[in-house]
C-alpha cells in the first residue's frame, strides 16, 4: 500500500473535497477548537497528512509497522506523530479525540469492539469520519476509454479468486457499521465524485495496493508481478504510447459516513 493516489499536484483542488466534507461536519456538530485528530489504518498516512493543517495534533495509528515506516518517511509535518496500534484498542483517554477517521481501513476493523472504543474516546460532540471508494471507476484516454477500463476488469477478475470478505464489506459501503453506531446523529454522503490525471506508472501502483493483488502476490509472486507487468503493457498499448509516465484521467467515487457523539 505504498501508493500516494493522492499526493502531488492534483491532489488539493480534489481530494480536498472530502476533507472538507469531514471538517465542515465537525464544524457544525462540535465546533472549534480542533485539538485531536486520530486517523485509524492510516497506512502510508495521506488522510493523516491531509488533516495537519486543521488540527493542533494528529496522531496516525496502524497495525503495520511497515506502512508506518513509509508515513513517518515523510517530512515536513511536526504535528503528526506515528503509532503502532489497533482501531480496536486506542490509546488515549476516555473523551479526548476531536475527529476519528479511517480512509479505505474500516472494513478491516472488527466492528463492535471499534465502535465502543470511538464511543469511548470521543469528546462529546467529537465526530467520526469512515472514508471509501465506491464502485465509480473508470479510465479516459482519447478514444480508448472503453478498452481501458476492460483491461482494468480484466485485471480485477483475474484477482477474485483472492479477495478478502473484508472487501465485500467495503463494497457494502459500510452498511452493516453505519446502522450499528450507537450515535443518534448520523449520515452518509454515498457519491463524492472525483477525477484527476494519473500516469500509467501511477495507476499500475494504485493496482499494486489493491488487497486482493497483495493476497496474490504472496500466493504466486511472479505470475503476480507478471500480471501487473502484462497489464501495465497493455494498457500503454492501447493508448498508444512508450511512456509509463503519459498520464490518462481517472474518475473515483468515494463514500463518507458521518457520525457525531451526542453532546
Ligand atoms: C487500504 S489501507 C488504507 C491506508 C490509508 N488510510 C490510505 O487511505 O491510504 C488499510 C490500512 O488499514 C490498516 N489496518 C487494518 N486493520 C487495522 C486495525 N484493526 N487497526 C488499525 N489499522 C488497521 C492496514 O494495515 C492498512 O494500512
Amino acid at each position: 500500500m505504498s501508493f500516494l493516489l493522492f499526493e502531488g499536484k492534483h491532489h488539493a483542488s480534489i481530494y480536498q473535497k472530502v476533507t472538507d466534507i469531514v471538517l465542515n461536519y465537525l464544524n457544525q456538530k462540535k465546533g472549534k477548537p480542533h485539538m485531536l485528530a486520530v486517523d485509524l489504518g492510516c497506512g502510508t498516512g495521506q488522510n493523516s497528512r491531509l488533516l495537519a493543517p486543521h488540527f493542533k495534533e494528529v496522531v496516525g495509528i496502524d497495525v503495520s509497522e511497515s506502512q508506518l515506516e513509509e508515513a513517518r518517511a515523510v517530512s515536513g509535518y511536526p504535528n503528526i506523530t506515528y503509532r503502532k496500534g489497533t482501531a480496536e484498542e486506542l490509546p488515549f483517554p476516555d473523551s479526548s479525540v476531536d475527529l476519528l477517521t479511517a480512509a479505505s481501513a474500516a472494513h478491516w476493523f472488527d466492528q463492535a469492539r471499534f465502535l465502543v472504543e470511538a464511543a469511548r474516546v470521543l469528546k462529546p460532540g467529537g465526530c467520526m469520519a469512515l472514508l471509501g471508494y465506491t464502485d465509480s471507476f473508470s479510465l479516459r484516454y482519447g478514444s480508448c476509454d472503453d478498452r481501458l477500463n476492460l483491461i482494468h476488469a480484466e485485471f480485477k477478475k483475474s484477482l477474485l479468486p483472492y479477495t478478502s470478505t473484508r472487501v465485500a464489506v467495503a463494497d457494502s459501503k459500510l452498511q452493516d457499521l453505519y446502522a450499528a453506531i450507537p450515535f443518534p446523529e448520523k449520515e452518509r454522503v454515498d457519491c463524492v465524485q472525483v477525477s484527476q490525471p494519473i500516469s500509467v506508472r501511477a495507476l499500475v501502483g494504485f493496482l499494486e495496493s489493491f488487497s486482493m493483488y497483495q493476497a496474490y502476490s504472496r500466493s504466486e509472486p511472479q505470475a503476480a508481478s507478471s500480471l501487473l507487468l502484462n497489464t501495465q503493457n497493455r494498457l500503454l498499448e492501447e493508448m498508444g504510447v512508450t511512456s509509463p509516465d503519459t498520464e490518462m484521467e481517472i474518475h473515483l467515487g468515494y463514500f463518507c459516513v458521518l457520525a457525531s457523539k451526542p453532546k
